[in-house]
C-alpha cells in the first residue's frame, strides 16, 4: 500500500517584507564575521535583524548541534537527517515568523550547505539531499545565498590556530572539503541569481562592502516592488 504524501511545495523565495540572507562556505572562510558585519550595518539603516545559524539556532537545534557534530558516529544519512531536522524546526519557529513579521534573517549556513557536505561531501547525491531540505523547509530558499570562498587548506589553517577542538565535518579529510568546495562553486554557478561569490581570502572589509552592495541593491528592489 502506498501512503498519501502531500506535495512537496515549490521553492519559493521568503515572504514579502523580509528578506532571507545566508552565507555559505567552508570552515574557517569567516562567515559568522561577515553575518555579524552585515547584520550591523543593517541595523544601522533601522531594519530589524535576526542573526542566526545552523546547526543550532534553536534550542532544539543546539542539542542537534552538539551530538551530530560531537557526539558518537552516525552514518552519512543519519546526519543528513539531523541537519534537514535541524533546519526544519530553525525554519517553522523562528526564520518564516521573523520573515513574517518583515525582519532581515542572516544565517550562517543554510541548506546548501547540506547538499555540499551531505551531498557531495559524504556522496549521498546533491539531488536527493536538496530534496530532502527543501521538504524539510517547505522549499523556503534565501533570496541571497553568499558564498565566502576559500582553499581548504588555508580554512581549515585558520581554524587550528583558535583552540577548539576540530569537530566531526572539520576532521572530515581533504578529499572531503575539496569535494564540498567545488559542490558549492558549481551550485552558486547554476544560479547566479540568487548566488554572490566572494574570495574570502581578501580582507574583511572589502568582503563586507561588496555584501552590503548586493545587499542595498536586494533592499531596494524590494521597496521599488513595495511601491
Ligand atoms: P559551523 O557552525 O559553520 O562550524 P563552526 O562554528 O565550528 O565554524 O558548522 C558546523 C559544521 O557543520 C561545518 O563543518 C559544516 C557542517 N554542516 C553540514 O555538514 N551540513 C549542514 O547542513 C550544515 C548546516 C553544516
Amino acid at each position: 500500500m502506498t501512503l498519501p504524501h502531500p506535495p512537496t511545495p515549490a521553492p519559493s523565495p521568503a515572504a514579502p517584507g523580509g528578506l532571507f540572507v545566508s552565507f555559505e562556505g567552508g570552515d574557517g572562510a569567516g562567515k559568522s564575521t561577515q553575518s555579524r558585519l552585515l547584520g550591523d550595518w543593517l541595523t544601522g539603516l533601522g531594519r530589524t535583524v535576526v542573526l542566526t545559524r545552523e546547526p543550532g539556532g534553536t534550542e532544539l537545534g543546539r542539542v542537534l548541534r552538539r551530538e551530530v557534530l560531537h557526539g558518537g558516529h552516525v552514518d552519512p544519512r543519519t546526519e543528513a537527517l539531523l541537519y534537514a531536522a535541524d533546519r526544519a524546526h530553525h525554519v517553522a519557529s523562528l526564520v518564516r515568523p521573523a520573515l513574517a513579521a518583515g525582519s532581515v534573517v542572516v544565517t550562517d549556513r543554510y541548506l546548501d550547505s547540506s547538499v555540499a557536505y551531505q551531498g557531495s561531501g559524504r556522496d549521498l547525491g546533491a539531488q536527493e539531499v536538496e530534496d530532502l531540505s527543501l521538504w524539510a523547509t517547505g522549499g523556503l530558499l534565501p533570496a541571497l545565498t553568499v558564498l565566502l570562498d576559500l582553499d581548504p587548506a588555508a580554512g581549515l589553517g585558520r581554524l587550528s590556530a583558535r583552540a577548539d577542538q576540530p569537530d566531526r565535518l572539520e576532521s572530515a579529510g581533504d578529499d572531503f572539503h575539496r569535494r564540498t568546495r567545488e559542490a558549492f562553486l558549481a551550485r552558486a554557478a547554476a544560479d547566479p541569481g540568487r548566488w554572490l561569490v566572494l574570495d574570502a581570502a581578501r580582507p574583511v572589509d572589502e568582503i563586507a562592502a561588496d555584501v552590503r552592495a548586493r545587499v542595498g541593491a536586494l533592499l531596494e528592489h524590494a521597496a521599488g516592488g513595495a511601491r
